[in-house]
């Protein structure tokens, strides 16, 4: 059942627990074109009429590239342990490869110098989605080559950072990349493969574990993956939905999870019997992905409830979930998910799990400010609330969860969603960038001061 706020105190969680919150540089930074930066996927997918909700673009976004500054005193004024940002490869490498554009990587300098200053621990992300144009040119996610240029990409960014950054994520997401971006096309860059997408999930894993080991070398101590899962169940117990539902486990969260942790893919069988045949995989390629992590990322935001889709090439459909709330864009609320889910983790992966952080969870809202300016956001706060407890009540069951980063930080450009999906922390006004902390900021950060009394 759904977990209403309760009056009952938060209760301690571990000492060291790390408290935090996320964005990511396309949905935030905008200044797409200075300081050499390149164009990403997404600058020309944007320019694709009918791709994104009322034609907006990540151009100006929420002005973070100029506004870090007093990005980073939001941060220290919720009291945050780190925080997850991620970095622009065009800002790095232009082209994709090649020589380093030191402007660009002066401005993740600056900012984590800033965020070391205040006490807060830097956890980049070296991949959200911003592909450099030219690598999708030749190939994208479907060219092997991509993975070699993503390690020499994170090896450069290392060697610039890694003597301040103790945790770094490799890829974000990488399920949501081969299926929106290349399966379905409702992200950058675009392509309708359908399930000859597998392939990218391939090669995202290969970069995973090349950047690994390159990021290691180059000295950073602490290498993550960040992936979004989704504790799935049948709609009901009709063989055909549960064979669904084992179809699309397979393919949401044991897909990467399972290459990572244990060096083999799961059985996709499910989707036919050629469909395994679809991944490349070469002679040592899993024992390259399989480069020991040390911890691991998770995205949650809801469960699934999955039912048969027979004929289809994508088997499966996800139902509606009666009984629960859902959030502006749709989504159930449902915060005993994110319980069930690191508990089945645990249980299925044993001693090869590592340490987990909730890399993101999170709340959209049509939050509209006051007229004194205030926003206030109930549905949010109950919603994290809800969810933080969860992961008490999952540490309480034995899994090792040490972090939970909130979604996000600031409003910022949801993808295909424009700016119509607020998952804030803080509102932007985005015709005057002006910030304005919702009611969740202070919620969040008297619970982080709470925590630390
Ligand atoms: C996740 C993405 C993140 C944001 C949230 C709402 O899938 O990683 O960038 O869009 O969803």
């Amino acid at each position: 059942m759904l977990r209403l706020m309760t009056d009952a105190p938060m209760p301690q969680f571990p000492a060291g627990f790390v408290w935090g919150a996320s964005t990511s540089s396309y949905q935030i930074e905008g200044a797409v074109s200075e300081d050499g930066r390149g164009v990403s996927i997404w600058d020309e997918f944007c320019r694709q009429p009918g791709k994104i909700r009322d034609g907006h673009t990540g151009d100006v976004a929420a002005d973070h590239y100029h506004r870090w500054k007093s990005d980073v005193e939001l941060m220290a004024g919720l009291g945050l342990s780190a925080y997850r940002f991620s970095i622009a490869w065009p800002r790095v490498q232009p082209s994709g490869s090649g020589e380093a554009n030191k402007r660009g990587l002066d401005f993740y300098d600056r900012l984590t110098d800033a965020l070391c200053a205040a006490g807060i621990t830097p956890v980049p992300t070296l991949y959200h989605w911003d592909l450099p144009a030219p690598l999708e040119r030749s190939g994208g996610w479907l060219s092997r080559d991509t993975a070699y240029r993503f390690a020499e990409y994170a090896g450069i960014v290392a060697a610039r950072l890694a003597d301040r950054i103790p945790m770094w994520i490799t890829l974000n997401e990488p399920f949501v990349v081969m299926m929106h971006g290349y399966g379905l096309g409702t992200h950058a860059p675009g392509r309708q493969l359908l399930l000859h997408a597998l392939p990218v999930a391939h090669y995202q894993l290969l970069a995973h574990g090349l950047a690994a080991q390159a990021l290691r070398a180059a000295g950073a101590r602490q290498v993550t993956i960040a992936s979004n899962l989704s504790p799935a169940e049948p709609a009901s117990d009709d063989p055909a939905d549960v064979a669904a539902t084992a179809a699309y486990d397979a393919l949401h969260n044991r897909l990467f999870t399972d290459a990572v942790l244990l060096g083999r893919y799961p059985d996709l069988s499910g989707f036919g019997v050629e469909a395994a045949r679809l991944l490349p995989v070469e002679d040592g390629d899993l024992e390259v992905i399989a480069t020991p992590v040390d911890a691991l990322g998770v995205n949650y935001y809801n469960p699934s409830r999955v039912s048969a889709l027979p004929g289809s090439p994508l088997p499966y459909r996800t139902e509606p979930i009666p009984g629960y709330p859902v959030t502006a864009f749709g989504w159930p609320v449902v915060p005993d998910g994110l319980r069930q889910l690191l508990v089945e983790l645990r249980e299925r992966y044993g001693d090869a799990l590592p340490p987990i952080y909730v890399t993101e969870n999170g709340c959209s809202r049509a939050d509209v400010p006051a007229r004194d300016d205030m926003v206030t956001d109930p549905e949010r706060i109950s919603f994290l609330d809800g969810h933080i407890r969860a992961v008490h009540a999952a540490i309480a069951a034995g899994v090792d969860v040490r972090g939970y980063f909130v979604w996000s930080l600031i409003d910022n450009f949801e993808w295909a969603e424009g700016y119509h999906q607020r998952f804030g922390l803080t509102y932007v006004d985005f015709e005057t960038q002006a910030r304005i902390p919702k009611a969740s900021y202070a919620w969040y950060r008297d619970l982080i001061a709470a925590q630390r009394s």
